[in-house]
């Protein structure tokens, strides 16, 4: 059986990333968050002052990223991995809406991206890695032999993030995360730089369609086929 580099693209809250984490928890793979190095970004952007009413000081955030150290801590007792923006867990923070509707914007920075895809690079280079994000199996393991295109309506994931948000606290109307979720699409779809789509040799997981279960089962079955070859 190879190591092998496992990618998992997908929209904004389509389940990729309870997906991925438990593959690579199942199959004792590295599991990386890409999102939540874009999210980082951004939160140390909003504490930073570079974002003022919605305007991003590009040039300053720029000209920062050399600062902005981003790790993950290995799961604990809530059986999460934790993001560290300089050594402080943010994991709560960077799911916020403070954070989530300055995200996109932000990942559309083609420096921020070069940063960010550079460092995930450097996270894959051991393989056995599962990474989940918009354009990892088209631009950051293009190389990838396993990778997944999660699929999954608006008003499911609008469901799903409504779910995720009162698990910790903050009570958003539906209608206000579906527009935040389209617009992100939107954002994500159209932006210049890697927009999300699906490579052409990605394998396609609808999301809506299949239980938690099935999932899993369809993940680790082309996981065990892929790694045998
Ligand atoms: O998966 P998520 O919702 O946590 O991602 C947050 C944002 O980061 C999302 O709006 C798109 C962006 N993103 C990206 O551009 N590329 C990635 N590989 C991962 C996320």
């Amino acid at each position: 059986m190879k190591k092998i580099t496992v990618a998992i693209d997908g929209y904004s809250s389509s389940g990729k990333s309870t997906m991925a984490r438990e593959l690579a928890k199942r199959v004792g793979y590295v599991y990386v968050d890409s999102g939540a190095m874009y999210r980082a970004v951004t939160l140390y952007a909003l504490e930073h002052g570079m974002i003022q009413d919605g305007k991003i000081d590009v040039a300053k955030l720029v000209s920062s990223l050399g600062d902005i150290r981003i790790k993950f801590a290995p799961a604990g007792a809530d059986g999460r991995q934790h993001t560290l923006l300089n050594g402080r867990d943010v994991e709560k923070e960077i799911r916020d809406m403070a954070v989530s509707s300055m995200v996109s914007p932000i990942a559309e920075i083609g420096e921020v991206r070069e940063h960010l895809v550079k460092l995930q690079q450097d996270m894959g280079k051991g393989k056995g890695i599962v990474m989940d994000g918009r354009d990892i199996g088209s631009t950051v393991f293009p190389d990838a032999e396993m990778k997944v295109f999660v699929e999954a309506s608006p008003e499911e994931r609008a469901r799903r993030r409504q779910l995720e948000m009162k698990g910790n606290g903050e009570d958003v109307s539906y209608e206000d995360i579906l527009a935040n979720i389209r617009e992100r699409d939107h954002i994500d779809t159209t932006r210049k730089i890697s927009p999300l789509r699906r490579a052409a040799d990605a394998h396609v997981l609808d999301n809506d369609r299949m239980s938690h279960e099935e999932q899993m089962d369809w993940l680790l079955n082309l996981f065990n086929v892929i790694s045998h070859e």
